[in-house]
């Protein structure tokens, strides 16, 4: 525990953890990262960046490594060219790897796909003809709405392949938010699925393709792939992607494009107004994903087998299923379905089946395991795994603790990595055979990035202070734009510290006594109690730090006395007594966090509820969770996972058990 530095502060750093793992000798000697790479990016940004993009085959050099004349519009490898597909595909064929495994698919229902890098090959040549062969060239729009099934990569990167740019929307948003997106950026084709197993089951998905193309006159042609044999109406644009793809040729030779032009539009929703279509580019995109795979997760191409969670449809999929690990010729998982589907024990028994050895998730999913239970892991062989890695959230010490002991085995080092939709690529992290690691902690910028902590003024706070994190320089794989929204580009990333010249994130932060970075949440979640911005993150974590609790939300609600109070919002562990939602047990964790953090964090109230409300990425909606803290109507629930969850938390205040 400490004291609190004080009032005024932009956020307060109120949770202290002192507790590190280095990495084992064994681990670092074998590490691809080794601490000359610091030392090599800070004597020239330029150069080290440079160096990096060597890892790509590149068409024709570039003349400029950064010209940043017309900030805050980058370009990076300037009069460079490449196909990035070529770069993900084509060169391992081309190196001797054609028969490499490149993606052990594995179905929900229990069917399997070994894709090697020879079959990969074919497989994105005759999609990338049959694109072309529907007129689609570069610089078109497709949309790709899809479930994790392979053709959703062959079809991303058949598009790169041409220089189309792909905006892949998540196969769980409405019809409706399918059109909008479409429409922003008038995609001429969209690819999809008949259906699409979820928990078990197979779900239509075609239909709401129908419903968003009818309000969508951009669209030219339908591209469907058959997946769950579910019945389809079908309209003049459909084309079947087995009739269509499968006749084609497999042999397509690859245009090099340059290094600025574009790879894909990716649509954030954020909190607020309208989604906004974030643009990346080719070579600094691929340069950056390259790079940051292969240094944060150590990847070995000739014996790791790695897997990462994410779906394609959030930036996560993009950059670590795709372009960064097939760049650097991975073996890896793709997993279409739930992890609870048909058993909680799916994804280790996958683990256990593949031999997974980087295994990359989301904190919303690690608690979910946490509340599960510790018995459900240790019934696999998980001892395959050396390298953990954790995305999308602050992730509270207990859950980091849990991770490391229960999946990776007391050993392995875990990657907490900070980067959004907007970055393309991991932008804080430690390194895991240079960076003794602690729990909670993102640390460090990587090699050759700029992030710091400051105040509102712009200027860096002090070791042990907290604040806002900002970018301080230009990075190889940043957003170039909003699609069509220059005005709002600059509003929502450049204005707040207009006159420094920073990114700003959105996120607060905090230094350490180390100097090591603890993300705080969004800046906008903050709670101000008798003065103190507390964030909502370290009360979450005091919260999970408590044997009985899986996991935590905590907003503000106005308070007569003290500005805001602190309500909180618990779900419990899997094991955790039938009392533990008594008004004792209450009070015990409400003392906890006292102990934890200081009297002033302790919540005014603390609910027990079943479930939180989170957004389809896993994100929590504070918002909503404000609403009822308020005791006002809840607000608008479409970017909700489960609508559902609202009125399950109602229903448990009602009973009133929950109540301090
Ligand atoms: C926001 C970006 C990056 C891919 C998935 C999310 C939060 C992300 C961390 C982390 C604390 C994190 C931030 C960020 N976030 N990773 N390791 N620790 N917070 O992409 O949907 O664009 O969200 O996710 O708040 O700003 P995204």
């Amino acid at each position: 525990m400490t004291q609190s530095p004080g009032q005024g502060q932009a956020l307060d750093n109120l949770l202290t953890e002192s507790r590190t793992f280095p990495p084992s000798d064994e681990f670092a000697a074998q590490a691809n990262a080794k601490p000359e790479l610091y030392e090599e990016a800070k004597a020239d940004r330029e150069a080290f960046w440079a160096k990096q993009a060597e890892r790509l085959h590149w068409d024709t050099k570039w003349t400029q490594v950064l010209d940043w004349s017309n900030a805050p519009f980058a370009k990076w490898f300037v009069g460079g060219k490449l196909n990035v597909a070529y770069n993900c595909v084509d060169r391992h064929v081309e190196s001797g790897h054609g028969d490499q495994v490149a993606i052990h698919w594995e179905g929900e229902p229990g069917d399997s796909r070994a894709i090697t890098y020879g079959e990969l090959q074919r497989e994105v040549s005759k999609a990338a003809n049959a694109l072309a062969s529907l007129g689609i060239g570069a610089e078109d729009r497709v949309a790709i709405y899809m479930p994790m099934v392979p053709e959703a990569i062959f079809a991303m990167l058949a598009c790169a392949r041409l220089g189309a740019m792909h905006s892949v929307v998540f196969g769980g948003f409405s019809a409706e938010a399918l059109r909008t997106r479409i429409e922003d950026s008038s995609c001429k084709l969209v690819i999809t699925t008949d259906g699409q197993y979820r928990r078990g089951n197979p779900a239509p998905l075609k239909p709401a393709v129908d419903e968003a193309v009818a309000g969508a006159p951009s669209v030219e042609k339908v591209l469907v792939v058959k997946r769950t044999n579910t019945e389809v109406a079908w309209t003049d644009k459909d084309v079947w992607w087995h009739e269509l793809v499968d006749a084609q040729s497999d042999q397509h030779t690859p245009e090099a494009f340059d290094s600025e032009h574009p790879l894909f539009i990716l649509y954030t929703s954020g909190t607020t107004g309208k989604p906004k279509g974030i643009l990346h580019t080719s070579g600094g995109y691929l340069t950056q994903a390259s790079y940051t795979h292969h240094n944060v997760f150590d990847l070995k191409p000739d014996t790791d087998v790695y897997w990462c969670t994410a779906d394609i449809g959030w930036v996560t999929g993009h950059s670590y299923i795709v372009y960064g690990p097939l760049s650097n010729r991975v073996t890896q998982v793709v997993y279409e379905g739930t992890p609870n589907t048909p058993h909680e024990g799916r994804h280790w028994e996958i683990v256990q089946k593949y031999g997974v050895s980087i295994y990359y998730t989301a904190p919303t999913l690690i608690r979910t395991f946490m509340k599960w239970g510790a018995d459900i892991p240790a019934k696999y062989d998980l001892s395959s795994l050396r390298v953990l890695g954790s995305v999308g959230e602050p992730i509270n010490p207990e859950a980091w603790i849990w991770y490391r002991e229960n999946v990776g085995g007391g050993k392995t080092p875990i990657v907490d990595t900070w980067w959004q939709t907007e970055t393309g690529a991991i932008m804080i992290s430690p390194l895991p055979g240079v960076v003794s690691t602690k729990p909670g902690s993102a640390q460090r910028p990587l090699p050759g990035i700029g992030a710091k902590v400051v105040n509102d003024e712009g200027v860096e706070v002090p070791h042990g202070g907290g604040g806002y994190l900002v970018l301080d320089e230009p990075w190889p794989s940043m957003l170039r734009g909003i699609w069509g929204d220059e005005e709002r580009y600059r509003d929502t990333y450049w204005s707040r510290f207009a006159e420094q010249g920073f990114y700003f994130a959105g996120d607060g932060a905090k230094y350490d006594d180390d100097g090591d970075i603890w993300l705080l949440g969004r800046v906008d979640d903050v709670m101000n109690v008798s003065g103190h911005r507390i964030s909502t993150t370290e009360v979450e974590s005091a919260l999970v730090s408590h044997p009985t609790v899986a996991e935590a939300a905590v907003v503000g609600a106005s308070d007569a006395t003290t500005g805001q109070g602190i309500v909180a919002f618990v779900i419990l562990r899997g094991g955790a007594g039938s009392d533990a939602g008594g008004a004792e047990a209450i009070k015990a964790l409400r003392d906890h966090v006292a102990k934890e953090i200081g009297p002033i964090a302790k919540p005014r109230q603390i609910m027990v509820v079943p479930e939180l409300p989170k957004t389809r990425s896993g994100k929590i909606m504070r918002r909503l969770l404000r609403d009822v803290a308020e005791n006002r109507a809840v607000g608008d629930v479409t970017t909700l996972a489960d609508s559902s969850v609202m009125d399950l938390i109602s229903a448990g205040l009602q009973s009133g058990k929950s109540e301090d």
